[in-house]
């Protein structure tokens, strides 16, 4: 496809993109890997601006499109949040506008309030010039999600149909983590052909209306969703193990009661044993941060299926090759 045709586009859930342009930006993502490997320069936004709004914390989101940017020529302005004016209430219009006005590209991680970081960003993306790359909000994380399937590619070939998937709610005392990343890995890897079995414990549902246009999306790409409340059972015979704790969206503002709720369920641990009921060269994944001895022992995830280094890595490939395109760097 013309690359040209995504300069100016928005990437807030991957479900806006076709497959077709989803395929361009993992097409570019592996090429720009190679010139990174390479030392090959590859400015392809000289002298642009992506301003990455942060109201949540991040090691490697942050990092990635930070360092990615400069190896694209141009600069990334860290905003947090609670430094900006966003913290006494300006509107998402007067940041989209007027943001668009000093740079090329806006990027926002909002993801701890179900219901409100995807429509902020939405608002925001309404009236701005510039592309909003989404960075995380409380319905999809895509631009980890095709960091995720640029791994598997990577370790189990292109054609992905037929892979088991395993994503399944693990054990976490640290924080109730948002739901976007399993939604998110709902959404897209189903387009693939891939089949994805879902499992958590009663009352970790994931948002309904994110899943209906899952299933929705399934259908279409010939892919599946296979829920239980056994993490046995979805483990077992699976291509891929991606085991992560998530938050309960009942108890999202009481995270006291969401973690003293989700003690019950301590035994969602993706330990050797469990590793065992995949295949035997099944892959073991995780977004990352994960809580070591309880969603995962070091065993496993520091283990000869873990790939979590070479999916955290792609978040830098993926995500330059997501700004090099909606910012103009094919144009
Ligand atoms: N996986 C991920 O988004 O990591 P950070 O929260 O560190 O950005």
């Amino acid at each position: 496809m013309d690359r040209k045709a995504l300069a100016g586009r928005d990437f807030i859930e991957s479900l806006d993109w076709p497959v077709e342009e989803i395929e361009e930006a993992l097409a570019v993502s592996a090429e720009l890997k190679e010139k990174f490997r390479r030392g090959e320069p590859h400015r392809l936004l000289p002298d642009k601006t992506l301003f990455m709004l942060f109201l949540d914390k991040s090691t490697r989101t942050r990092n990635a499109f930070e360092a990615g940017m400069t190896q694209l020529g141009g600069h990334a302005h860290y905003l947090d949040a609670e430094k900006t004016q966003v913290a006494h209430g300006e509107s998402p219009k007067d940041m989209g506008v007027i943001l668009s006005r000093y740079g090329h590209g806006i990027a926002i991680r909002h993801d701890l309030v179900p219901y409100e970081g995807n429509a902020y960003m939405r608002e925001v993306a309404r009236h701005a010039e510039a592309p909003v790359i989404n960075l995380q909000c409380d319905v999809d994380h895509p631009t980890q999600t095709l960091a995720d399937l640029m791994t598997m590619r990577e370790h189990r070939g292109e054609d992905l149909a037929g892979l088991r998937v395993a994503v399944s709610w693990a054990y976490a005392p640290s924080y109730a983590k948002p739901l976007s990343v399993p939604q998110g890995l709902c959404t897209l890897l189903p387009r693939f052909g891939i089949q994805v079995i879902l499992a958590h414990p009663p009352g970790w549902e994931l948002m309904p209306e994110v899943m209906a246009n899952a299933e929705q999306a399934a259908r279409d790409g010939g892919g599946s969703i296979s829920p239980t409340q056994d993490m046995d059972a979805a483990i077992e015979g699976a291509d891929v193990v991606y085991p992560k704790s998530w938050g309960n969206l009942d108890l999202f503002r009481d995270e006291q009661a969401a973690l003293a709720a989700s003690k019950r369920y301590r035994d969602w641990i993706c330990d050797a044993r469990r590793m065992s009921l995949a295949k035997p060269d099944a892959l073991y994944m995780h977004c990352l941060p994960a809580d070591r001895g309880n969603e995962v022992t070091d065993e496993v995830i520091d283990g000869p299926r873990s790939v979590i280094y070479d999916e955290a890595e792609n978040r830098l490939h993926t995500g330059k090759a997501l700004m090099a395109l909606t910012m103009g760097g094919y144009a």
